[in-house]
Formats: C-alpha cells, sequence, structure tokens
C-alpha cells in the first residue's frame, strides 16, 4: 500500500499532476519539492506559479491537508514509498547532441539524490518527457548506491496539455505506466495503476513495458505535431491558390479516418514539448543508424520554422517592405490561451523578425508578465537588452497596446480578442490599418466592413 508520495519539480507537470492526485487519494499524503524556493513559496500563496483554469480550487482543497510543498528533498525522498521525477528535460545546449538530445542532467541529479538518501525500497516513477531508455539509466544510478536496496523505475508520461491540464488528468483517454516484465516490476505497476484506479476506470489504464511506454509519448507528440505542420502546408498553397485552410480543414476532418483535432492552422506550434521531442526523436533515430526516419520527422519542424518567418515576413511586405520605426501590436504572447507559458511560442520568432527590421512591437497578453517577455528575447538577434526594453513593450490595456499602431497581429487565440471593440481599435490605429491573424479567430468579413485589411493565415 502506498502512503506517502513525493514528487521531485514543482512545475507545470508535477503541480497540478500531484494536485489532482491529492484530490483523489485523500489517504495518501503528497509531498512536493523543488529546489526553486521562489517556486516553492509562490504554490504556497494565492498566485499559483502555473496558471489552470481550475487549478486554485484544488490546490486550495488539498494543501495542508494531504498536499505539501517544501524545498526539503532529503526528507521528502526518505519518506516517500514512491517518488514522481518530474524536472525539466530541456533541448542540451552543448557538446554531443546539441540543439537535439534531452538534457538529462536535472533528471540524472535527481536520481543522485534518490540513492544517496533513500534508506528503503522505492519505486521512481519517471514523469518528465525523456528519451527511450532514460529508465534504464535512472536504475543504473539507483542500482549503484551501493546498498541492498530495490529500486522499482516505471515510466508514465505525462499527456495533459496545458490550459487544459485539470480538465486532462481529471478526464483522461488513457493513463500509460511503463514498467519491468518482473514480478516486482509488475508488482510496482500494480501500486501506480491503484493511485490512478481511485478516479480512472482500469480499462483506460494501458500497462507496457519500459521502452514501449517513453517511445509512446515521443511518438503521440510527433504525430500531433505532424498534423499541425500538414495542414500548416498546406495553408500556404490556400494562400497561392484561393481555396480556403479552414473549409479545406473541415473537409478533411469529417472523414472518420482523419478526425477534426489538432487540424488549425496557426503561425506556428510552440510550447515546451512538440520541438524538444520531436528533436528527441530524430536525434534517437541518427543515433540507431536511421537517417531516413530523421529526416521524415525532422521536416514537421522545418516546416513549423517555415510557418513562423513566413508570417514575419509577410507582416513586413506588406507593410511597404520595411516595419522600420513602424508600431506592431501583438495580441497575445503565450504559446496558446489559457497559460501563462511561452516556452517556443511563435510570439517569440514573430517579434524577433519584426525587430531585426526595426519594428517597434507593443504587446497586450492577460497572463504573460514583461519580465518574462525580454527574457524570451534577450540574446535573440543582434539587438542589445536596452533596445529590446526600448523596441518592445508591454501593456496592461489592449486599447493602449493598440493604439497609433500600423498593424496588429493575433499570436494568441485568447477567448477575449474576437469580442473586443474593434471599431475604436480602428479609430485610434494610423491607416491603412492592417490585420494580421495568425490564429483564425477573427471574422475577417466583418473586420474588413470597419475598414482593416486583413491578411488570415492560409485564407490570403
Ligand atoms: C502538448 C500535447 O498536446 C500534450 O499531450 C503533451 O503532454 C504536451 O504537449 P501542449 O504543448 O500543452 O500539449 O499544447 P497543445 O494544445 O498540444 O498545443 C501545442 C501547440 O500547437 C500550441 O502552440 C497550439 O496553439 C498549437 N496548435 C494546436 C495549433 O497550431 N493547431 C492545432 O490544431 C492545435
Ligand atoms: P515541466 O513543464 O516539465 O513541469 P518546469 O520547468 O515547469 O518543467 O518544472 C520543473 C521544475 O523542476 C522546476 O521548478 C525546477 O526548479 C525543478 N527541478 C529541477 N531539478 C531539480 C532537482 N534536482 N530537485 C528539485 N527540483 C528540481
Amino acid at each position: 500500500m502506498i502512503k506517502k508520495i513525493t514528487c521531485i519539480g514543482a512545475g507545470y507537470v508535477g503541480g497540478p499532476t500531484m494536485a489532482v492526485m491529492a484530490l483523489k487519494n485523500p489517504q495518501i499524503r503528497f509531498h512536493i519539492v523543488d529546489i526553486n524556493q521562489a517556486r516553492i513559496d509562490a504554490w504556497m500563496s494565492d498566485t499559483l506559479p502555473v496558471y489552470e483554469p481550475g487549478l486554485d480550487e484544488i490546490v486550495q482543497h488539498t494543501r495542508g491537508k494531504n498536499l505539501f510543498f517544501s524545498t526539503d528533498v532529503e526528507g521528502a525522498i526518505k519518506e516517500a514509498d514512491m517518488i514522481f521525477i518530474s524536472v525539466n528535460t530541456p533541448t542540451k545546449e552543448y557538446g554531443v547532441g546539441k540543439g537535439r538530445a534531452a538534457d538529462l542532467k536535472y533528471v540524472e541529479l535527481c536520481a543522485r539524490q534518490i540513492a544517496e538518501f533513500s534508506d528503503r525500497d522505492k519505486i521512481v516513477v519517471e514523469k518528465s518527457t525523456l528519451p527511450v531508455r532514460t529508465a534504464e539509466a535512472i536504475k543504473t544510478i539507483l542500482d549503484s548506491s551501493g546498498r541492498d536496496l530495490n529500486f522499482q523505475v516505471l515510466s508514465n508520461p505525462e499527456f495533459l496539455a496545458e490550459g487544459t491540464a485539470v480538465r486532462d488528468l481529471l478526464e483522461p483517454d488513457r493513463v500509460l505506466i511503463g514498467g519491468e516484465q518482473t514480478d516486482a516490476g509488475k508488482s510496482a505497476i500494480d501500486a501506480l495503476v491503484q493511485v490512478y484506479n481511485a478516479w480512472i476506470p482500469r480499462e483506460r489504464i494501458i500497462t507496457t513495458n519500459v521502452w514501449s511506454s517513453e517511445l509512446s509519448k515521443l511518438t503521440a507528440n510527433a504525430f500531433l505535431a505532424q498534423r499541425i505542420s500538414s495542414i500548416n502546408a498546406i495553408s500556404a498553397l490556400c494562400e497561392a491558390t484561393g481555396a480556403d485552410v479552414e473549409e479545406v480543414a473541415y473537409a478533411i476532418g469529417t472523414d472518420s479516418r482523419i478526425g477534426p483535432k489538432f487540424l488549425k492552422s496557426s503561425v506556428g506550434f510552440g510550447g515546451s514539448c512538440f520541438q524538444k521531442d520531436i528533436l528527441n526523436l530524430v536525434y534517437l533515430c541518427d543515433y540507431f543508424g536511421l537517417p531516413e526516419v530523421a529526416r521524415y520527422w525532422e521536416q514537421v519542424i522545418i516546416m513549423n520554422d517555415y510557418q513562423k518567418s513566413r508570417f514575419g515576413s509577410k507582416i513586413i511586405s506588406t507593410l511597404f517592405n520595411t516595419v522600420s520605426g513602424k508600431k506592431i501590436a501583438f495580441l497575445g504572447w503565450a504559446f496558446k490561451k489559457d497559460t501563462n507559458d511561452t516556452r517556443e511560442s511563435a510570439a517569440i520568432y514573430v517579434a524577433d523578425q519584426l525587430l531585426e527590421d526595426q519594428g517597434r512591437v507593443s504587446v497586450y497578453d492577460p497572463q504573460v508578465s514583461p519580465e518574462r517577455m525580454y527574457m524570451d528575447v534577450d540574446g535573440l538577434g543582434t539587438r542589445s537588452e536596452a533596445e529590446n526594453r526600448d523596441r518592445l513593450t508591454m501593456l496592461d490595456d489592449v486599447y493602449e497596446a493598440c493604439k497609433d499602431a500600423h498593424a496588429i497581429a493575433i499570436l494568441t487565440e485568447w477567448d477575449e480578442f474576437p469580442g473586443l471593440d474593434w471599431q475604436r481599435i480602428y479609430d485610434n490605429m494610423l491607416k491603412p490599418a492592417f490585420i494580421f491573424d495568425g490564429r483564425l479567430i477573427l471574422d475577417k468579413k466583418t473586420l474588413e466592413k470597419i475598414g482593416f485589411q486583413v491578411y488570415s493565415i492560409g485564407k490570403g
């Protein structure tokens, strides 16, 4: 029986996942630890470090009852029956595999800490997105602790999407648990199955061997991203031919074999997972001597980069081939709506392109902070940090952000944008007033009636 669960890493994955598990398993004590004191303080405060609809209520309900936060990694490891590793695994930025392989230094450090502080058997669950065969590396580190302890390593990849994390956790399509196919491995799998079975029907909990589970996560994300790159490729062809990408997406999506989801053309996918996981897959394929397979998946990323730069170039060419000194208002900076996460957001790369062309960008986003935005762009292009602060600004008021702008670009599909007072925005802009809808959320005809010149992805 599992009585105490620890989670190392209080981020976008660890925080919401443990909060929902705690809600559904009141008999288990959950302890989330992180080396980042500020993050832990935020989890203990009224303003959580992660913005997710529905999360505040769940944390308020469980915090202090069976959900605890601290920086005491050692104590949390010692007390736990089961430990989730939920630390970040960014793409490696140095040395072998630079720009493609996952950087496992945080995971490795966790494994070393678990090996050092454990004084009894533990089940270790990898939750971070990891390359295939990481569980094996974790197990090697754990088993070399020199003590006679039994560690079982499970792979339990996270499929939650940001912005809908709580719903995805409460009602997942499936939960995947990979473990060693031995008696000890199977009983570890069973222990984790029981935790999930508190609210998820048994038939939706899939159990596999460790490597299938790890590879399924990368494959799921690669397939999803591939659909977006495929429809984005078609969006460029639509613009060239006069077809409408939304009509095409609808027409193909009604084929039950294709299905309607993830066919929304956009300025490009962002987020912490898609690019990283595909780069990882590409690295793995090259590593295992499968260059044709590697190049196949790499094309999904190349297409996504093309879509972002195509959007930026469209703004520049429409504004008479230069945005120098011109003000472009960005509506949205997050990589999608209902999150304050900006990792790999298309907005970052489009802004960089416009700033390099000496444009001025004023941003409105209901959840992203100016500090986050500057962190995202500093270091890109040829500009100094001072230049970024001079020409890139963030405003709390959307109408102020759009005032005296030459153009507006929609980078995030926040629900509030279609309902803005577009007549008021138009009246306060320079003319001709352009809108570049990178998210296909605005009604082109209505805006054109007001007087805007509108470009929508895939519609021309
Ligand atoms: C994704 C996976 O969905 C999730 O299962 C996995 O665990 C982590 O990666 P996430 O990155 O949070 O989740 O968001 P997702 O909703 O998948 O969107 C990713 C990006 O694709 C966003 O920038 C989104 O705007 C874009 N997108 C999505 C499109 O451009 N078109 C679509 O049709 C769908
Ligand atoms: P994700 O989206 O995968 O949850 P985040 O970056 O949001 O990624 O969260 C990962 C968290 O893991 C960060 O808050 C980071 O401080 C924490 N972390 C990384 N390494 C360790 C470690 N060795 N011990 C404790 N926490 C760690």
